[in-house]
């Protein structure tokens, strides 16, 4: 079966080279890639087509008999891909338009968990910055406040404030600069939560929940969790924050509620859902709700799975996960460790030659999945993003995977290169 990934990140690399592996795997194309699938292997290749050109996509799907679509990103999922695939026939993984507002809109993903008596953290919904400050004036509030814009800003509508004038700024940045658009046409105050944060995705159809292995993502930039967030320094995964009763409990009180009530709103979520929790001294809440596999987290997490991915995905979009088996998991830990760009999060340059992957690719039990890069018309590859690079270890143990990690990391250098250099360590830090 010939298989379109769609994506540029880590992400869809790992998707690619996982479901490479699979005996009924075609040719792969990824839309756009980059230099890492367009080297790995010879059945993987890249097309150069925007993530959310669906009628390009169409085209190319029906031109080559795609016979499955894997969506990586959730701007995609969130404009309607995979409803607009279904209406063409074409065979698609993803939850449709309807079901990715839990990740498109704050507000949504709010009144779902309410409706469910999912655990999360309290919160108000406001239309204007004006009425958002009100509540500040009226209660004469100086506590510490999440700030949050309702729809997708790539990470950064999130403001975590520690008084009310952080508050107010994040309000006016959000409504009156209109710094993410039409996602801040709507803002939540939140209640802030303390805690360790962990990542639990699940696999559903809609009636059975997969729940995968428990991960741990590192968003803020620099070690030790300071500096500005991030889309995720590095992630590892399984983690001894979250053991397998508070995993039972997840699934039971916090994966069954919501898609009972999705089920209940008319919604059939058929896909990756991510929760992205904290684990509060009252248990695990959600902070918030993906519609796709997490990046960094899909590497370690794709690393360790052993089932055939392209059986579970097909099995998701027929509503048939209750026939299969267990999934099976390589009882290893897996650690990855993004590279990333001088100047990440904030502005950098892109362009420069990386030197040293065919070192780091003999580093036992590592691989390294490329994001941010790109292949230069004189054949090398160079840095193309902010996250260039996801290089993931695998070991029996957490420090073995991330010295294995690291000593892949250290074969690899570019102009500016730079990572995380705790990345796991949270994981020491429990045991
Ligand atoms: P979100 O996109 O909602 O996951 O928020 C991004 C990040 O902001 C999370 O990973 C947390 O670190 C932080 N965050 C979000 N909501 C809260 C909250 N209610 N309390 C504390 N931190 C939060
Ligand atoms: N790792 C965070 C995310 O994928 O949203």
């Amino acid at each position: 079966m010939n298989i379109l990934i769609i994506g540029s990140g880590g992400r869809e690399h790992a998707l690619a080279w996982k479901l490479a592996q699979s005996p009924r795997t075609g040719r792969i194309f990824v839309a756009p890639g980059n230099a890492g699938t367009a080297t790995d292997g010879t059945d993987i290749e890249n097309i150069p087509i925007n993530p959310t050109n669906f009628p390009a996509l169409i085209k190319f799907a029906k031109e080559n008999k795609i016979g499955l679509t894997v969506v990586g990103p959730e701007v995609p999922l969130c404009a309607g891909i995979v409803d607009i695939f279904q209406s063409e026939q074409l065979r698609i993984f993803g939850p449709n338009k309807a079901a990715a507002q839990i990740e498109g809109s704050k507000v949504f993903c709010k009144e779902i968990l309410r409706k469910g008596s999912v655990p999360t953290a309290s919160h108000h919904t406001f239309m204007t910055g004006n009425e958002a400050i009100q509540f500040f004036d009226d209660k004469d509030r100086d506590n510490p406040i999440v700030v949050k814009a309702d729809g997708l800003a790539a990470g950064k509508g999130v403001f975590v404030c520690s008084n009310r004038a952080e508050a107010v700024d994040a309000i006016t940045r959000i409504t009156k600069k209109r710094e993410f658009g039409y996602a801040g046409d709507r803002i939540i105050l939140e209640e802030r939560l303390d805690g360790q944060e962990a990542s639990v995705l699940a696999i559903t159809d809609g009636a059975t929940i997969l729940t995968l292995q428990p991960a741990q993502d590192h968003k803020a930039a620099y070690d030790g969790d300071t500096g500005p967030n991030t889309g995720g320094m590095g992630a590892y995964s399984p983690t001894p924050v979250v053991d397998d009763t508070t995993l039972h409990w997840i699934e039971e009180h916090i994966f069954v509620p919501t898609i009972h009530t999705l089920k209940r709103a008319d919604i059939l979520f058929r896909g990756v859902l991510y929760a992205g929790l904290m684990l509060t001294k009252q248990g695990p809440k959600v902070l918030e709700y993906n519609a796709r596999f997490g990046d960094p987290e899909c590497q370690p997490l794709l690393m360790r799975l052993q089932t055939d991915l392209l059986d579970i995905i097909e099995a998701t979009i027929d509503g048939k996960l209750h026939q299969l088996t267990p999934l099976q998991w390589d009882n290893r830990t897996a650690v990855c460790v993004v590279m990333a760009s001088r100047g990440y999060p904030g502005g950098y340059e892109k362009g420069f030659p990386i030197r040293g992957l065919a070192e780091a690719a003999q580093v036992p039990n590592t691989k390294v999945f490329h994001a941010g890069t790109a292949i230069h018309e004189d054949g090398t590859i160079v840095s193309n993003g902010g996250r260039v690079l996801n290089v993931t270890g695998l070991g029996g143990s957490v420090s073995e995977a991330k010295l294995a990690a690291y000593t892949a990391v250290k074969c690899i250098r570019w102009d500016g290169a730079w990572c995380r250099k705790d990345i796991s360590d949270k994981a020491l830090s429990q045991t």
